[in-house]
């Protein structure tokens, strides 16, 4: 198989990297910059808002984000303001099918380095807040079924199986996603 397509697949509920911790990116390589590069090339590629390293199957602590008004690459990112509240119907393209009602900050203040680890901050609100939480949640091995309610579990129990079972069985052809409200 080439590099790019495993760097280009999808990781769904189940692949043991979406659960694990991100290692921190501790110097900033032509490597990295080009996972960024494949990981905004999936992002678009699924129509989705967001998407983590983990995702494409890189433990590193990288996420990346465009709800329409440009590109966001971000390394080693971390929440360091938060304020206000906002809920929303949050999908993942790593739990393709699911969609839970998640509550975050409204506004959030996010550190983090480009990709020639330069120092950057972003003061973020809304949907951008929404989708930067959503990523680094990713890094901490964290994904929306975490915030699942007793309901929701329910709901979502029986979609979940059958995407681990897809997981273990590999490579089935992935579900549309483009009809759920959020794609982080
Ligand atoms: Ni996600």
């Amino acid at each position: 198989m080439s590099t790019k397509e495993t760097a280009l697949e999808i990781k769904t509920f189940g692949a043991p990297v979406l659960r694990q911790k991100a290692k921190p990116v501790i110097q900033v390589t032509e490597e990295h910059r080009d996972i960024l590069s494949k990981m905004a090339g999936a992002m678009y590629e699924s129509a989705g808002i967001g998407l983590a390293a983990s995702q494409i199957g890189f433990n590193e602590a990288m996420i990346v984000a465009d709800i329409g008004s440009g590109l966001y690459k971000f390394i080693n990112p971390q929440i360091i303001k938060r304020q206000g509240s906002q809920e929303n119907q949050e999908g993942c393209l790593s739990v393709p099918g699911v969609c839970i009602k998640i509550k975050r900050s409204r506004n959030v203040i996010v550190k983090a380095q480009d990709e020639y680890a330069k120092p950057v901050t972003v003061s973020a609100e809304g949907l951008l807040a929404c989708v930067l939480q959503h990523e680094i949640d990713h890094l901490k091995g964290k994904l929306i079924v975490d915030y699942a309610s007793f309901i929701d579990k329910i709901k979502i129990g029986k979609k979940l199986k059958e995407l681990k079972k897809q997981s273990q069985d590999e490579k089935l052809p992935q579900p549309k996603t483009k009809s759920y409200r959020l794609q982080l």
